[in-house]
């Protein structure tokens, strides 16, 4: 694997670095840490500044650009653990690694580094978030932490514990929203985190809205001041504060309101099913054919979210234009525990069955050709979107693969009422605050966020105060995702 995406090499433009130094350092003697120092940019900016470095030859960059700094080629986590050292800054921009990457050992170490302020973070913790937690432990009373995080620190799971701790260790916590790339060939955003007066308790978070990055000798003023218990009732994402205050305070009368109601509270959400193998199991009707599949053992599938019509429906002259299109929007549908004709026996002892066989989640099920959790939905949901959420009502009894969710309303109720709900303004803006951004300008809802999509009751009654006020919200979110449309 190349370096850069391994160790999440990307390094801060110097701007960007001089200015985090600038409010962290306070006396001309503090002596601070940069625990994932890269080539040194932020090294440069004090002569009294430590940093470590996993990567030999960043290492050796640093050490040349930085003379004065003391550079240690390590993990951070494993250096972390011996050192007696404390400092009066932690500074840097950590590496992004994603759980799948940041195992082993290292994540360990990490984890149980974090814990000591409090921070319990889940294994599926992206690296960034114990780099802070564990460089925060290296601390004297007083000190301060700067440092480049990337946007989801506003909705992630993981990042509520780091948050969390971090306001029971810091008189104040304070993170700066910035709308414009910090880093222009990356998909992710980039914000700001900065707390001061470790040793401290904050009870709020101060937030920063800014357009832009600029450099400035002080912490910008923060706009909100977002109370602890206001954030633990968002489920910790910060992300609705980026609202102007007038759209938010109108959504969150209407999140307290009996003519709204979740999604979650009528419907289960959830991802449709997984192959293992989906060029196997997904035959064109061409293949099936000549291969003798009874139809009875295929079903229709909603392979992937493209394949959605605009419409709120799919009908089945939707599903006849895929057949006519020989798309392969059949699933090899088979029961465990019943025997099976000839011609499927065939093409699953074929090569293509053989290689299917040994991928990962075919050789951990038996049998390995039953696909698991294949349910007939009301409706399907894009869970990856442009402009906005797609609602698809099921008129055809279609199954679909995990790339859309799929939407089972519970105790037979009526489908009309979420139909026409899904389409109103309020909805629209609700999957804005409820899912996250995906670079690019998407739009991304996971199962746990679509459960608390927020939809209006009828009748959907359309005050035009409401409705500006609800659309410039829209727009609001969209520009924070990079949604030109
Ligand atoms: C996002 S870059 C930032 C570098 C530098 N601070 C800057 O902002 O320009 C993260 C750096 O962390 C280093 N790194 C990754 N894992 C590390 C670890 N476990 N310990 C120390 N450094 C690590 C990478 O090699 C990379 O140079």
């Amino acid at each position: 694997m190349a370096h850069t995406k391994r160790y999440g090499q990307y390094f801060t433009p110097q701007d960007v670095a001089q200015t985090l130094v600038r409010w962290a350092v306070r006396r001309r003697k503090d002596r601070i840490l940069d625990p994932s120092c890269g080539d040194g940019e932020f090294l440069v900016c004090h002569p009294y500044s430590v940093g470590i470095e996993i990567d030999s030859k960043h290492a050796a960059t640093a050490r040349e650009r930085a003379p004065a700094s003391l550079v240690h080629e390590s993990d951070f986590f494993a250096w972390a653990e011996q050192t007696h050292e404390r400092f009066d800054a932690v500074v840097g921009n950590p590496p992004f690694i994603r759980y799948q990457g940041f195992a082993g050992d290292m994540r360990m170490r990490a984890l149980k580094l974090a814990k000591q302020i409090g921070a319990d973070l889940p294994q599926l913790s992206s690296s960034w978030a114990p780099f802070i937690a564990g460089a925060a432990t290296l601390l004297r009373q007083g000190g301060r932490l700067s440092f480049v995080v990337p946007a989801e620190i506003g909705h992630a799971n993981y990042a509520i514990p780091l948050i969390r701790a971090l306001a029971k260790s810091f008189a104040r916590v304070h993170i700066a929203a910035i709308r414009e790339k910090v880093f222009r060939n990356l998909s992710e955003d980039a914000w700001i985190l900065f707390a001061d007066g470790f040793g401290g308790t904050a009870q709020y978070i101060e937030l920063s809205i800014l357009d832009r990055f600029e450099a400035s000798a002080d912490p910008p003023q923060p706009l909100r001041r977002v109370s602890l218990e206001a954030w633990e009732r968002s489920r910790g994402r910060l992300r609705r504060w980026l609202l102007p205050e007038d759209v938010l305070t109108l959504y969150e009368a209407l999140e307290e309101s009996d003519q709204t109601y979740r999604l979650g509270s009528i419907a289960d959400v959830g991802i449709g099913y997984v192959t293992g193998a989906n060029d196997f199991f997904h035959l064109r009707p061409s293949v099936t054919r000549a291969l003798g599949i009874p139809p009875e053992l295929l079903k229709v599938t909603v392979r992937k979210g493209e394949l959605l019509p605009p419409a709120s429906n799919l009908t089945r002259q939707h599903v006849r234009n895929w057949i006519e299109n020989d798309e392969a929007v059949f699933l090899l549908h088979l029961e465990a525990k019943k025997s099976l004709p000839k011609s499927v026996c065939a093409y699953l002892t074929s090569a293509a069955g053989r290689a299917a066989q040994q991928a990962y989640k075919c050789r951990i099920r038996d049998p390995w050709y039953v696909v698991p959790n294949v349910t007939v939905p009301d409706a399907f949901l894009t869970s990856m979107s442009g402009e906005s959420a797609q609602l698809v009502r099921n008129g055809t009894g279609c199954v679909a693969t995990n790339s859309v969710h799929v939407v089972s309303l519970r105790n037979k109720r009526s489908y009309l009422p979420l139909q026409q709900a899904w389409g109103k303004t309020l909805t629209r803006l609700s999957c804005e605050v409820e899912g996250h951004p995906l670079g690019g300008g998407m739009l991304k809802i996971e199962p746990r966020e679509a459960q608390r999509i927020l939809l209006p009751k009828p009748p959907l009654g359309n005050d035009s105060l409401v409705e500006g006020l609800l659309n410039e919200g829209v727009m609001t979110m969209r520009q924070w995702r990079h949604c030109s449309k």
